[in-house]
Order: structure tokens, then C-alpha cells, then sequence
């Protein structure tokens, strides 16, 4: 990452940190008022996520092109216990904790791209990206 964002997540606070980071990163880009929202809601997810299921971890937000797309990328990371079965937690309302269970799942409908690394005991990395419309 050359001139991403870097969140250090441990707390709501920081959860807040890296929606309001992305969202002003996501309107820099020029992604529309209803779309920096929608990005907002996923980056709170998966920070969320971090904050309850894995104590710590960090965000890391920055353009991404593909071709003549350009577009957001979300990182988020942690060396938490990770998912022994990311199929089973992609599902809705799967919850290991007092969640909806709705994070996972709703963060991928909600961008374009999603990816889901993890390893138990070896912690969990998600990336997301949402492009612009051409
Ligand atoms: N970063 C993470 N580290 C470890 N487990 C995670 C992480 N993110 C999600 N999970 C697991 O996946 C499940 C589903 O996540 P999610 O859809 O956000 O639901 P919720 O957070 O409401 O439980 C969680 O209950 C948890 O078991
Ligand atoms: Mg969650």
C-alpha cells in the first residue's frame, strides 16, 4: 500500500475512526453520498468484527484500479483465533457470539468484491472492493 489509510482497530472509537476515514476516502474517489454510506456500513462490519471476535487488528483503506475501473479497497486484518469454517460464517445469521450474525454476509452484498482469509489460530484477513460506476 503506497498512499493507503492504516486504522489500528481496538476499540468502538476506532470502529468510528475507520468508517469515517473511509467514507471521506470513498468521496475523494468520487463515489456517490448513497454509495460512501453503503461502503461506511461494510467498513463497520468488519471492524466490528475485529473489535469482538478478534481483540485486535487494523484497517487499511486505498484506491484500487483495474483497467478503466477505479475503485475502494478495504482491508481489515487481525491475528485473532481466526474461522475454522468460513463457509458456515458466511452464512446468515451464523453467530459464534451475541451478533446477528448478519456482518459477514451483509458486507459482501454490499460491495462488488470479497474475500475472506483465515486460519485458526492464525488470525483472519478480509478485502473488499466496491468499484465506481463507468
Ligand atoms: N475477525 C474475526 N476473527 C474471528 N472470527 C470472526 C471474525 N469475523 C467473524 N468471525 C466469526 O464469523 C462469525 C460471523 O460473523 P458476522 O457475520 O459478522 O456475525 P456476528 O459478528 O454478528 O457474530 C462470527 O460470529 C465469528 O464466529
Ligand atoms: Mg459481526
Amino acid at each position: 500500500m503506497d498512499n493507503g489509510i492504516r486504522v489500528t482497530i481496538r476499540s468502538d472509537m476506532d470502529i468510528v475512526t475507520a468508517r469515517e476515514q473511509g467514507r471521506a476516502l470513498a468521496e475523494k474517489i468520487g463515489f456517490s453520498q448513497v454509495e460512501r454510506t453503503v461502503i461506511a456500513t461494510a467498513i463497520s462490519e468488519i471492524a466490528r468484527n475485529i473489535v469482538e471476535h478478534a481483540q485486535e487488528g487494523e484497517v487499511l483503506l486505498d484506491h484500487c484500479q483495474h483497467g478503466a475501473k477505479r475503485g475502494i479497497q478495504i482491508t481489515a486484518r487481525d491475528k485473532g483465533p481466526g474461522i475454522p469454517d468460513v463457509a458456515r460464517a458466511m452464512q446468515d445469521e451464523y453467530s459464534t457470539g451475541k451478533g446477528l450474525g448478519l456482518g459477514l454476509p451483509g458486507s459482501k452484498r454490499l460491495m462488488d468484491e470479497f474475500e475472506i482469509q483465515s486460519e485458526k489460530g492464525q488470525g483472519t484477513t478480509v478485502t473488499m472492493r466496491k468499484w465506481m460506476p463507468l
